[in-house]
């Protein structure tokens, strides 16, 4: 399932991750600048922060009160667009999915 991370600046970054993974997972262990994912996905940070690319948004979802609550803390802006990235697993469904980092996570 290939991913691909959009820094702040523009810098694309795409990874081969496991069915299954996560967004925030597959970017910290392919070491992509601009996702911390500091409480290892329990939702109990907001520092994998991301913004959905558009295209790809109605496929993604929305996120959940959870996370609602979390991004309240996010160093960035939140928009419409706004998921943690620890929360979207991915799978062959959103294989090719883009996401976008924020200037920073905290
Ligand atoms: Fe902490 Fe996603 S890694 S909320």
């Amino acid at each position: 399932v290939k991913v691909t991370y959009v820094a702040h600046d523009g810098t694309q970054t795409t990874v081969e991750a496991e069915d299954g993974d996560s967004v925030m997972h597959a970017a910290v262990s392919n070491d992509v600048d601009g996702i911390v994912g500091e409480c290892g996905g329990s939702m109990m940070c907001a520092t994998c922060h991301c913004y959905v690319d558009e295209a790809w948004q109605d496929r993604v979802g929305p996120r959940s009160d959870g996370e609602e609550d979390m991004l309240e803390g996010a160093a960035c802006e939140v928009n419409d667009r706004s998921r943690l990235s620890c929360q979207i697993k991915l799978g062959a469904d959103l294989d090719g999915l883009v996401v976008h980092l924020p200037e920073e996570q905290f």
